[in-house]
């Protein structure tokens, strides 16, 4: 993760404990190492066991602070209760949540299947749903924060993206009703919206490498995000600085969405959306 000097007390987070789905890397992995440099324990969620595991350590390593690594499947609401028991076990609370699973691939509508299109609504909406349900009760505990990583795809009709589009307008949608009606417990829910952001996996796969040097050049601030970006963002609004904001959405994005051709779809409209055009897409 590159690194920028943090504006934030280093222990500003002393005595809290972070729950993160999708912490085992990427953005979300960026997010936890940030909270955890700022004092705090964490919890982190993924799939695939080995890999959430061995992410476990190398957080717990790197910053000095406790990060126990727990597999299910956001998809699951047990798997997800199960894994809020350990971290309450383990650590006797739960401050700071990170809906952050997601998934994603490129395709046209033509060749998205109802499974397709079921699986990326069921990761990401339904897996940020199952995450509030299942952290709601220990989060109103400790009058604390909820975060969904979200997307800017849907601010604009983004060709490639409808499922993940519409995934993730639900997405901000249920966060800013959270908000709405846990706001008089005392908990806030927000949501940050990253543009693009270099070393992800998601820019890796999705931009086609052709595309770069133009796609950066509609930027406003001429340059991708980095993964330190988003996570001191999202330090900022679990910090006591951000006291006072709840069910909005913080773009992380240098401006792009103002500007920037869809993701995937630049130099392809319309010509692969015609008749037979979306062979072109086969190989993504
Ligand atoms: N284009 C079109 N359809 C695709 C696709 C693609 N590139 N990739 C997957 N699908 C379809 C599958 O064909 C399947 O539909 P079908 O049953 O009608 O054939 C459906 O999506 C579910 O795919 P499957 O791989 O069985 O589901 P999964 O639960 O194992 O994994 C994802 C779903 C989204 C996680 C998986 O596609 C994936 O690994 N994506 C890359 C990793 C990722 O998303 N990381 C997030 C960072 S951006």
């Amino acid at each position: 993760m590159s690194s920028t000097v943090s504006v934030f007390k280093p222990d500003v987070f002393a005595g809290k404990v972070a729950f993160v789905t999708g912490g085992g890397s990427g953005i979300c992995y960026g997010i936890v190492k940030q909270l955890m440099a700022h004092g705090c324990n964490a919890a982190i969620f993924g799939r695939r066991q080995k890999n959430i595991e061995d992410a476990a350590a190398a957080l717990s390593k790197d910053t000095g602070k406790k990060c126990i690594g727990i597999s299910g499947d956001v998809r699951k609401l047990d798997t997800l209760q199960e894994a809020i028991k350990r971290t309450v076990a383990e650590f006797g609370r739960i401050d700071f949540v990170v809906a952050g699973a997601a998934g994603n691939f490129l395709s046209p509508l033509a060749g998205l299947s109802a499974n397709a299109f079921k699986t990326v609504l069921e990761i990401d909406t339904l897996g940020t749903y199952h995450t509030f349900k299942a952290t709601i009760d220990e989060l109103c505990k400790t009058k604390g924060s909820i975060l969904a990583i979200s997307a800017t795809l849907h601010y604009t009709a983004t060709p490639l993206q409808a499922h993940v589009s519409a995934a993730k307008a639900g997405v901000d949608a249920l966060i800013k009703v959270i908000g709405v009606e846990y706001g008089p417990r005392g908990v806030r829910a927000n949501i940050i919206a990253p543009g693009p952001i270099a070393g992800t996996e998601g820019m890796d796969r999705l931009m086609p490498k052709e595309l770069v040097a133009e796609h950066t050049r509609a930027i406003p601030l001429q340059t991708y995000g980095s993964i330190d970006d988003i996570a001191q963002a999202a330090t900022f609004l679990f910090s006591p600085g951000a006291k006072y904001i709840t069910a909005t959405t913080l773009v992380v994005d240098g401006g792009s969405w103002h500007t920037s051709q869809s993701v995937g779809g630049s130099g392809v409209y319309p010509d692969a959306f015609l008749p037979g055009g979306e062979k072109a897409f086969s190989k993504l």
